[in-house]
């Protein structure tokens, strides 16, 4: 079968359509067609080596980490899903494998596509509303009535993040660049400030808690809109112990390392009298149904900024890459 695969950590020119042996489904495990797959900056963090402290993978290995197919085949002990199903998934972290022909899935991790969706926008889901929804439901607890600033909403984990914030009853706001702002209105966000021409903590303060997309810069200069007591969730800033322990089930070793790793992250947030915690998504077909069933119902919209074909599956890792998208981008395989 074709896929995209990494001989090497480094730049793009260690990617290639390659054809490689097709996966076997084990224990628990489906076989998908895949139809589409979406694209995220895990990939390009992957292939350039900057998450090798936590994913080292043996090389050469297919990438890719979230998908939509049609199931092809199951492994033993599959008790959810037959051959013939529409499904979607964020794949194994410790397997990849998405940007293929084939790839096996375990069942815990895969759900129904949606019905009222198409292949490329299903594969643009998983990843990016997964994390959305982990993040703002089970690790800030956002409820009704409070007010969340979610910087840089824009991409694939921020147009699902403001949707899903509103549908908790949230008040949200956002930054945006002009390109962006029209689209940012639109998903639901109260407050959108243009981060080209105004800094965000001179406008905002008060709120209750913070989703952070962005780290660096953003992420040193959020703390004074939160009022005492707030709660900031990073994905993009530095992770903590509480990442190596709860989200990466590792030992003491990283969690120490994250511990001097994030010192100053932490300690300028007790400075603040917040706390600050470091998510790593995880995979879930039951939170996936659930995604898939607000999608269905239209309370949940699926953004695609752009749709490549596999053939292009490098150009689309550049555009990616450049940081700007509008919503997820996708590989179309058929
Ligand atoms: N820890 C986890 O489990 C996890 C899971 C998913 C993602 N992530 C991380 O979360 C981050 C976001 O992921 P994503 O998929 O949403 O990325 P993305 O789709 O590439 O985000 C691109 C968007 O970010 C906006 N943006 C860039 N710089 C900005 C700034 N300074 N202020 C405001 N907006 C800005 C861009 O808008 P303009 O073009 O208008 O600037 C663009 O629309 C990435 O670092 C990713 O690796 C982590």
């Amino acid at each position: 079968m074709r896929a995209l695969v990494l001989s090497r950590y480094g730049g793009p020119e260690h990617t290639a359509l390659t054809d490689v042996p097709q996966p076997s489904p084990r224990t628990g495990e489906l076989l998908v067609r895949v139809h589409a797959a979406g694209l995220n900056p895990v990939d390009f963090k992957t292939r350039a080596g900057a998450l090798k402290i936590i994913h080292n993978y043996p090389l050469p290995i297919v990438m890719g980490n979230e998908l939509s197919g049609v199931v092809e085949a199951v492994g033993p002990g599959v008790m959810r899903f037959a051959k013939g199903d529409r499904v979607f998934a964020r794949v194994n972290k410790d397997i990849m494998g998405a940007f293929a022909e084939y790839a096996v899935v375990h069942e815990d991790h895969a759900a129904r596509m949606p019905t009222s969706l198409d292949f490329p926008s299903a594969a643009a889901v998983p990843l990016a509303a997964l994390t959305a929804l982990q993040a703002l439901r089970d690790e800030l607890r956002l409820s009704a009535d409070e007010r969340i600033f979610i910087p840089g909403a824009t991409g694939g984990v921020g147009t699902f993040a403001i949707q899903i914030a509103k549908l908790l009853g949230a008040h949200v706001a956002t930054t945006a660049s002009p390109r962006g702002e029209a689209l940012v209105k639109r998903l639901g966000a109260d407050v959108v400030i243009d981060y080209s021409r105004e800094r965000f903590e001179y406008k905002l303060s008060g709120y209750d808690c913070a989703f952070d997309l962005l780290g660096g810069d953003t992420l040193t200069r959020l703390w004074s809109v939160l009022k005492p007591g707030g709660r900031v969730v990073s994905i993009a800033g530095m992770p903590e112990p509480v990442t190596a322990r709860k989200d990466l089930g590792r030992g003491s070793g990283l969690a120490a390392l994250f511990w001097v790793a994030s010192l100053p992250t932490r300690l300028r947030a007790a400075r603040h009298g917040l706390s600050y915690r470091y998510l790593f998504m995880h995979p879930s077909g039951a939170d996936l149904a659930y995604l898939a069933s607000l999608i269905d119902a239209k309370k949940l919209e699926v953004v695609i900024d752009r749709v490549f074909s596999f053939s292009e599956a490098k150009e689309a890792m550049a555009y990616l890459e450049t940081g700007h998208a509008k919503g997820k981008v996708v590989l179309a395989m058929s």
